[in-house]
């Protein structure tokens, strides 16, 4: 198997990832028999390793950033200026000026003062850029308050009573061409999706009415869940069909940007064993990894699926806790397994979104290798960290 051939070859902490699974949700999505034209943009943020993003790219794909540094990333792995959105609710002056330089499809503001800035930019340079508006639609994705963004009161888009839509359009330096939308992450219910979608085409149909104002482009933003703990998700075919429904006679090019759909399933963390505590009533395996490998379990309070290298008969109730001098690192508390013994191997499944992607070197541990398979072969797509790395920019 795989696993057992790369664990002879390297010792874990590492990601591994499955080509195969990756192209499959693309070929899922890329066959969805949409009427409408449309685009899909990764978002980078969900894995920005260079050769997932080039993967991702030779797939057709676009890509959505939020920052100079996925930028620059989402260039070197071949994505092409004209198919990258930058989006963020707070882009900085550096971020602004290398997204207008490069040229790309959009910069989706989130505050009215980047439209001023992008526009005075532009001019300097005798450039015109596309900008797109992120709405704040006042709707609740229903998903867990730590990944919701569509509500008012919060810091995402901007609330359309906010939005000065004539003067925007009269200002030579910006071209605006899109609106945008994304209502958070994990969503389970597509019926909150085509609400915003529906809410922000009222508003480009509103606008379109103005003579000096042309939006051909909606940004519907990602959010398809893949939850950790049920296979439930979007009903596709459903969400298909009214999206059909909603654009049939439109004239809009549709961007989404989906990034958890995308990679998660496509990659395990593989962890090993190295103590077991008996603790009070509790039994404590305690593993290579830590929440700086893996943080979602610790900032989320989600349970990862987890397995365990044995098959023994005998089964027990394990707390699994990482090796950081903190409280929180622990992946799930109280879960039975398989009776475990030092040096087996615990995989977390589900990892390929907002894992390696929001790890840290926290209590100075070098960042995991990343492996990438594809059917009998594999390749390393990140090295571990040397001891060196971890002083890399620092001056005593
Ligand atoms: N577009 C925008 C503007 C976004 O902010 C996001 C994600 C996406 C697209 C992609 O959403 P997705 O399709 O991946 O759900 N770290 C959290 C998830 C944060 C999502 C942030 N924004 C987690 O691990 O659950």
């Amino acid at each position: 198997m795989m696993l057992d051939k790369i664990l002879k070859e390297f010792s874990s902490p590492f990601y591994l990832y499955d080509e195969d699974k990756i192209k499959d949700k693309i070929n899922f999505l890329n066959n969805l028999e949409l009427e409408f034209p449309r685009k899909f943009n990764f978002a980078v943020k969900a894995n920005p390793n260079l050769a997932i993003l080039s993967l991702i790219h030779r797939c057709g794909f676009g890509a959505e950033v939020v920052s100079a540094g996925e930028l620059f990333k989402s260039l070197k792995a071949g994505f092409e200026p004209e198919n990258i959105i930058f989006d963020g609710p707070g882009k900085t002056d550096f971020d602004l000026k290398y997204a207008i330089t490069q040229k790309i499809h959009s910069i989706n503001v989130e505050n009215i003062e980047e439209v001023e800035f992008i526009n005075d930019y532009s001019l300097s340079k005798g450039l015109k850029t596309n900008i797109g508006i992120r709405i704040n639609p006042d709707i609740d994705g229903s998903t867990m308050d730590k990944i919701t963004t569509g509500l008012s009161g919060g810091k995402f888009g901007i609330s359309i009573d906010q939005i000065d839509f004539d003067t925007i359009s009269n200002l030579e330096g910006v071209n605006l061409k899109t609106l945008s939308v994304h209502i958070g992450s994990q969503i389970i219910d597509y019926q909150k999706l085509l609400s915003s979608y529906e809410n922000l085409i009222k508003i480009a149909d509103e606008q379109n009415l103005k003579e000096n104002i042309d939006i051909d482009t909606l940004d519907f933003g990602g959010g398809f869940a893949v939850l950790d703990h049920s296979d439930k998700e979007i009903n596709f075919d459903s969400w298909k069909n009214n999206c059909n429904k909603l654009l049939g006679g439109k004239n809009f090019n549709i961007i989404f940007e989906p990034g958890r759909f995308i990679v998660a399933d496509s990659c395990e963390l593989i962890s090993k064993v190295l103590y077991i505590k008996n603790s009070g009533n509790k039994k404590i395996a305690i593993i290579d990894c830590s929440f700086s490998e893996y943080i979602r379990p610790a900032l989320y309070d989600i349970k990862p699926p987890i397995e365990v290298s044995n098959n023994s008969k005998d089964v027990e109730t394990y707390d699994i806790a990482g090796g950081i001098c903190e409280s929180t690192d622990y992946f799930i508390k109280d879960v039975e397994l398989p009776k475990i013994k030092v040096g087996d191997n615990i995989v977390f499944k589900n990892v390929g979104a907002y894992g390696s992607s929001m790890s840290s070197t926290y209590n100075s541990r070098p960042r995991p290798l990343e492996v990438l398979f594809n059917k009998d072969e594999y390749r390393v797509i990140r090295s571990r960290d040397t001891l060196e790395d971890l002083c890399k920019n620092e001056i005593i």
